[in-house]
């Protein structure tokens, strides 16, 4: 399959909280949105994917949404939201938004009736349980930590929620509740939407045994993900979905989002003959520095390691040799969920710039649809509160809950933990200029500003010839006028090489050669002898100008792409 506007599409992520605040309340918003769509657009975005700005209570900044046809008041109106599609579609630029289908909020009226008593028409909306001795029905542990099971005592039941206590899980058995999120899918069509990132799709059935698990020494609750994540029924509400709503509007792009899908899922999910989503988010590539066993009493995203290359490499090559030709991939690095990229998988050093010139090249020269999010263009970094009163995440703080609180780790242990690994090091407001507030906001914003916007801004390198802003631009430009990097094979070689990515991408006459030295030492490469060419031209470079050889001295962080003729 070629030739469909997402396969061409350079999609930019957007975390409205903190991208820009138009009204001087601290907090992001629509129009803040679209007073930088034309930074965007320049950037060479042609489409953006807004996370929730649904009425929620804010308890996981609006993945809890309480009302799915209006906005939250700090975000703007509906009629806001027209504007940004209007002014995108002007710009020939597109709208995807988040849609959330595993959870609502516990203010969503749906479980404000639900929790009211056994017999109310909405019980069935959610999962409800009686106790097991006291106990909760199971020790299943939620995503954020703790039991996936809150106590109700109106009724005296529990209810499940994967997230937090305030996001139960709705109940995708039940016809009549999917029939309401159909209905509100359409309506959201009809708005004039091009797409939806699918939320935590991945979850939308469970093992309905309920089965229990042995816990491990000194814990309470068992990450038995597997019990409510990609079991086979998730694609059975897919589909009927996509029937009842999504089929009607073939230009309309679904991105799903499956947590722990096997490179068998993805196919599941999206494989072109499937009629499932167009594209999937999997996290395979995302954490592969944790180490488990290091702190077995926090969810493993919170422990770490130095990465081995070889294992992204062989992830990378598992989803671009796996998908070729059945289902188009996605291209990101990192997320509103991640660690920012450069102090995750790069430098926080001197070299910090290079080397994320370095990381886009690795990644968006790759086959599928890049995801920028916002501030990777310019390098932001992770940040550092000294108080944990600074930070915003509910998962800090029920992880917090569940460790310090329960004397298995101390203050000290777990704020490092969470200077390493929290999402709110992705949630920092975007730094547009060395103004107070990094010209996000006029006002103290929500969540404080990385103190090294003074230094790393877009106004200082959208005047900067060489800045990693303008490398964006060039790398973008390139990738969208050269019809291989978007739809060639990828071929990796050097698999057991612990310093280089070495890979070529081609569509039958042109062939690319993408090379780079992911770490800060000096590094030698032989090219293998099976990458054949007659003549090579440098395409793009982050640090100098050279020919291709078969003895190549690579410095630390440099990024080469070079065409090939044969
Ligand atoms: C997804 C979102 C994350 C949210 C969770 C629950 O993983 O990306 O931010 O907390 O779903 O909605
Ligand atoms: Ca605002």
């Amino acid at each position: 399959m070629r030739g469909k506007w997402w396969q061409e599409a350079v999609l930019y992520e957007i975390y409205p909280r903190s991208f820009y605040d138009s009204n001087g309340d601290g907090i992001g918003d629509i129009q803040g949105i679209i007073k930088k769509l034309d930074y965007l657009k320049a950037l060479g975005v042609t489409a953006i994917w807004v996370c929730p700005f649904y009425k929620s209570p804010m308890d996981d900044n609006g993945y809890d949404v309480s009302d799915f046809y209006s906005l939250a008041e700090e975000y703007g109106t509906l009629e806001d939201l027209k504007m940004l599609i209007e002014e995108l579609h002007k710009r020939e630029m597109r709208l995807i938004i988040d849609l959330i289908l595993n959870h609502t909020s516990d203010e969503h009226p749906w479980f404000i009736e639900s929790r009211k008593n056994e017999d109310n028409p909405y019980r069935d909306y959610y999962i409800w349980r009686k106790g097991n001795n006291g106990k909760p029905p199971t020790n299943w542990e939620s995503f954020f930590g703790g039991s996936v099971w809150e106590y109700d005592e109106t009724t005296d039941y529990y209810y499940m929620h994967v997230f937090s206590k305030k996001m139960p899980d709705l109940n995708w058995r039940n016809p009549k509740m999917r029939e309401d999120m159909y209905q509100m899918i359409k309506w959201w069509l009809e708005l004039g939407v091009d797409g939806f990132r699918v939320d935590a799709v991945a979850h939308l059935s469970r093992n309905w045994d309920f089965p229990n698990y042995k816990a491990p020494e000194g814990k309470e609750y068992v990450a038995c993900y597997h019990e409510y994540s990609n079991r086979p029924e998730v694609h059975d509400y897919i589909k009927e979905m996509n029937e009842r709503t999504m089929n009607h509007y073939p230009e309309v792009v679904t991105i799903g989002e499956a947590g722990g899908a096997s490179l068998e899922d993805t196919l599941k999910y999206c494989a072109y003959d499937r009629n499932e989503f167009h594209m999937l988010i999997q996290f395979d590539h995302c954490w592969l520095d944790t180490d488990p066993d290091s702190a077995p009493y926090v969810p493993s995203k919170w422990t770490w390691k130095d990465l081995d290359l070889r294992d992204l490499k062989r992830s990378f090559k598992k989803y671009q040799v796996g998908l070729y030709g059945k289902a188009w991939n996605t291209l990101y690095w990192s997320n509103h969920d991640q660690p920012r990229v450069l102090s995750h998988y790069g430098t926080e050093g001197p070299d910090w710039e290079v080397c994320g010139k370095m990381l886009a090249t690795v990644l968006y020269m790759q086959g599928g649809t890049p995801i920028i999010y916002q501030g990777e263009e310019i390098g932001m970094m992770n940040v550092k509160f000294d108080n944990l009163e600074d930070y915003r995440d509910v998962e800090i703080f029920t992880l917090y809950k569940e460790t310090v609180g329960k004397g298995l780790a101390t203050h000290e242990e777990m704020m490092e933990r969470i200077h390493h690994r929290s999402r709110d090091n992705a949630r920092t407001p975007m730094q547009w200029s060395d103004e107070p507030y990094a010209g996000f906001s006029t006002t103290e914003p929500w969540i404080k500003v990385n103190p090294n916007y003074t230094k790393i801004n877009v106004d200082e390198q959208l005047n900067r010839e060489d800045s990693l802003l303008n490398y964006y631009k060039r790398l973008f430009k390139i990738r969208q006028n050269t019809p291989t990097l978007i739809y060639g094979d990828f071929k990796l070689y050097l698999e057991d090489d612990e310093n280089i990515v070495l890979y070529t991408r081609s569509d039958g006459n042109e062939e690319y050669l993408v090379l780079c030295n992911f770490f800060d030492q000096h590094v030698k490469v032989t090219l293998p002898n099976d990458i054949e060419y007659q003549a090579s031209e440098l395409i793009i470079s982050n640090i100098r100008e050279i020919n291709l050889q078969v003895e190549m001295n690579l410095q630390p962080y440099e990024a080469l792409v070079y065409k090939l003729f044969k």
